[in-house]
């Protein structure tokens, strides 16, 4: 029986494009350029599975058309908003994703944005590699304390969680939690947190507030000009969940004026174009979406896809199914 023929967009590490190669007709993106609709298009005409990423815009105009070979979209990442899940689903096509195996690296991320912005690392670093350091004067780049502060966490899913264990356990934080439903109370009790109702009732309370929610329309400038003002000028906002969860135009003027401490992010929702408002901008850490991007993440997340399309080739239910 021949292979089916899959297709990966971006390019992979390379052990798991040739774990890939062992049981499928593998078309590679050797270029590693992003693609555009018109491919993107002929990919679903002509392949069994496309194993997209979250460069890949799949929207609706991308399913919008006749004679799709493509079975199932094998997603290469966690979040899923880049493709469009009702049109998938009316199009009968199968959709999975890769939880869990990134969700220490990602929190290891929010983290790292965390003590950096609170710590001033990158301006210090800046002011270092510039030669401008006048040397150690006990009013020099005084930051933020992090340990004993308020994390407030929003989405408590894998990732959230995993950030709770870092920052409770790791840095004694207090945790609140705040989240679409409600979480199960013992979930809760594991890492100390207490989950409120509503986020404009939680920001006030928090000193650093970390996004874990999915990104796509429902979430899309949860955190606006109004809810910016709610946080205390003390607070810092960091973000590894998706760029549109913030209003980018926003969070600038909040920082230029001060009106939050600072703010680290890791995603921006015209990756990798950069809003040029937050060009220049001392306390804000901007890093290139570098979450999940660690030699055992990147395989592991490229082998829990192979998973999900032997189990869909095997004729069985792909454990991380979405859509
Ligand atoms: C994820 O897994 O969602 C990462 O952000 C990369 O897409």
């Amino acid at each position: 029986m021949a292979k089916p023929r899959i297709l990966l967009t971006r390019k992979w590490p390379k052990q798991v494009e040739q774990h890939l190669a062992k049981r499928y007709d593998v078309t590679g993106n050797p270029s590693d350029q992003p693609m555009d609709s018109t491919q993107l298009k002929a990919a679903l005409r002509s392949f069994d599975a496309v194993l997209p990423t979250v460069t890949d815009k799949l929207d609706d105009a991308v399913f919008d058309q006749g004679n799709m070979q493509v079975k199932i979209l094998a997603n290469y990442g966690v979040g899923f908003a880049h493709i469009d899940s009702d049109a998938a689903k009316n199009n009968n096509i199968v959709v999975t994703n890769t939880p869990e195996i990134l969700s220490e690296c990602t929190a290891d991320i929010a983290m790292t944005l965390m003590l950096m912005v609170a710590r001033r690392a990158g301006e210090g670093e800046r002011q270092l590699r510039a030669g401008a350091w006048q040397g150690w004067h006990p009013t020099h780049m005084i930051g933020s304390k992090v340990s004993g502060k308020t994390l407030g966490i929003i989405g408590f899913g894998r990732i959230g969680q995993e950030m709770a264990r870092r920052a409770h356990f790791g840095f004694g934080m207090k945790i609140l939690v705040q989240n679409r439903s409600t979480i199960d109370p013992e979930i809760l009790s594991e890492y100390g947190a207490t989950q409120l109702e509503s986020v404009d009732d939680f920001l006030p309370l928090c000193d650093f507030v970390s996004l874990h929610c999915p990104g796509g329309s429902a979430n899309r400038h949860l955190i606006n000009r109004q809810r910016l003002d709610l946080m205390k000028p003390t607070a810092f906002l960091i973000n590894t969940a998706r760029g549109e969860v913030i209003d980018d135009s926003a969070l600038a003027k909040a920082l230029k004026q001060k009106d939050i401490a600072g703010a680290g992010l890791d995603v921006f929702e015209r990756e990798p174009d950069i809003n040029q408002d937050l060009a220049g901008i001392e306390n804000l850490v901007m890093l290139p979406h570098l979450g999940s991007s660690t030699a055992e993440t990147r395989i592991g997340m490229g082998l829990r896809v192979a998973d999900n399309l032997d189990a869909f080739f095997d004729g069985c239910e792909p454990k991380d199914r979405v859509v």
